[in-house]
């Protein structure tokens, strides 16, 4: 499909008021009412999307429950599953260019990237999924059963779907993260109920509609879109939901436990994250741009945003000159337009949020080498920003900024450099960037974190799990480790 035409789909899209999806229908919220993306470039309203409360979840689990428990899903073999989850894959690439422009309008990062990265990493987790829907399996197990002398079992190990999942996904990879959610959710058999963003509900409405012309049954996926304090809190609250699956911040993490409580529905969590990203004084010098990449992409509105910046002492200035070159080099912009290096942040919470992360910074006494505040006075840009002259008890070195701002400090050898990299509460990722490989091994096995790259940095891949240690969450995302947050295990013996 051309650009253009691509432009007038998404003209069409946004032009009209968007509904949510629920039971394989197209329907306005119980309540009538409706919100307000908008244009994080401008902050104007790029469209309205109906506000899904707690009364529209009741309804989505209920078609959720219908569909798990005397649907067709549930009778459809593990392949014909597996062929509509990879149809899904094709559909997101033969809409790569309007996904692509829908995501960067709401949510501001560079069309560009959205190309690049977020649609086709989005198609491959289902593509990727959907080879994982023949391949559950269980084991035969051989018993001794000491209590029951001379007889004779067979037992074996069934793994089966959770049955109706609500997950709750954030904002800055509003495509991708549905995709992560979605695609083992289905390939291992359970129904869903999707909560995107309120800021970004755009793209996974879009996705109900491949997913629906991909021929899925009635009431499999749902998406309701809606604000986290109702919709959000009653999907993880619902007694019909067997298990919550959430992405964002650490804080609404313990929430969701708390909600989760009342069934004791399962819960996996992707929360927050401070890592360290360390640099050698034997590492290449292509470390500096990998360390701003680290940093800036997405406009460090990263779970895994490489924001502490750790450099060898004999190296210290040339890599933050580096890296504040690049900052300064940085082009800002509407992510729609061509030239745009980095968009704005997502919204004016966010702006306010990390614009006050830079004051406290400086009251705190760090150096601001670049960048510092607000870009421009339209929209909600952030300028990339260096901050040196740290120490570990900052606000800025202690809490997830997410915005493009690193806190950049010296350090002079291997053991103290391992403590000052798990010296947080969270343990997401980590990078790090030396030419000698047994001492980047013996470090990445110190290193109490889900995800260490070695020499490269924001590396993902729908076969490599990805979650936090400490309070960066429960469980994995992608790879066959998600495959056991979306199943039960059976145990079935019997005497023969
Ligand atoms: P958030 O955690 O409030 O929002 C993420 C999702 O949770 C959204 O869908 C939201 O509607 C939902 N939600 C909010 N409150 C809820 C509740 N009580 N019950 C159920 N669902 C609820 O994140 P927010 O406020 O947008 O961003 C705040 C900070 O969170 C960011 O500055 C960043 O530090 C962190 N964050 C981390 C993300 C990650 O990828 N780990 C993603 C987004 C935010
Ligand atoms: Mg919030």
């Amino acid at each position: 499909m051309s650009i253009t035409t691509a432009h007038e789909r998404v003209s069409d899209f946004v032009g009209s008021p968007r509904r949510m999806f629920v039971g394989g229908q197209w329907s306005d919220a119980a309540s009538g009412k409706t919100f307000a993306t908008p244009d994080p470039a401008t902050g104007e309203t790029l469209a309205h999307v109906a506000e899904g409360d707690a009364e529209d979840i009741d309804r989505a689990v209920r078609a959720a429950r219908a569909a798990f428990d005397d649907g067709p899903w549930s009778r459809m073999t593990a392949s014909e599953r597996g062929r509509l989850i990879w149809k899904v894959g094709d559909l997101i690439l033969e809409h790569a260019d309007e996904l692509a422009q829908l995501e960067s309008m709401d949510n501001g990062k560079p069309y560009t990237i959205a190309r690049a990265a977020d649609v086709p990493l989005a198609a491959d987790l289902f593509h990727y999924m959907a080879g994982w829907a023949t391949k559950i399996e269980g084991n035969t197990i051989n018993i001794s059963v000491p209590t029951a002398p001379g007889a004779n079992f067979h037992s074996y190990t069934l793994r089966e779907p959770v049955g109706v999942v609500g997950q709750i996904i954030p904002w800055n990879f509003p495509l991708l993260m549905a995709a992560w959610k979605l695609g083992p959710a289905l390939a291992t058999g359970n129904c869903v109920i999707l909560k995107p963003a309120e800021q970004t509900p755009l793209s996974a409405l879009r996705l109900a509609e491949l997913i629906a012309e991909a021929g899925f049954p009635e009431g499999v996926v749902n998406v309701v879109p809606g604000y986290g304090e109702t919709a959000g809190a009653r999907l993880a609250a619902h007694p019909g939901v067997d298990k919550v699956a959430f992405t964002g911040s650490t804080e609404v993490g313990r929430l969701i436990v708390q909600a989760a409580a009342g069934n004791l529905k399962k819960v996996s969590l992707e929360l927050g994250g401070k890592s360290p990203n360390i640099v050698f004084d034997d590492a290449d010098p292509s470390a500096v741009a990998g360390a701003a990449n680290a940093i800036f992409f997405n406009h460090g509105q990263c779970c895994v945003a490489g924001s502490r910046l750790f450099v060898h002492q004999s190296r210290f200035d040339e890599v933050i000159e580096g890296v504040s070159d690049i900052a300064k080099s940085i082009r800002l912009g509407p992510g729609m337009d061509s030239e745009t290096q980095m968009g704005p942040l997502v919204s004016e919470e966010q702006l306010t949020r990390v614009t006050g992360y830079l004051d406290s910074g400086r009251a705190e006494g760090a150096t601001t080498v670049v960048g510092g505040g607000r870009y421009g006075d339209r929209g909600y840009f952030v300028e990339p920003t260096v901050l040196t002259d740290t120490r570990n008890d900052m606000k800025v070195v202690r809490e997830e900024i997410f915005g493009p701002v690193v806190v950049a400090a010296p350090f002079s050898d291997l053991d103290e450099i391992a403590a000052q990299a798990n010296d947080t509460e969270y343990g997401l990722g980590a990078g790090i960037w030396t030419k000698d490989i047994s001492k980047a091994h013996a470090l990445a096995k110190k290193i109490r974190a889900g995800t260490v790259w070695i020499n490269c940095y924001n590396v993902f891949d729908a076969a490599l799990p990805f979650g936090g240690y400490k309070q960066s969450g429960w469980g994995r995302e992608m790879g066959h480790e998600v495959l056991n947050n979306y199943t039960e295990v059976k145990a079935v013996t019997a005497q023969l």
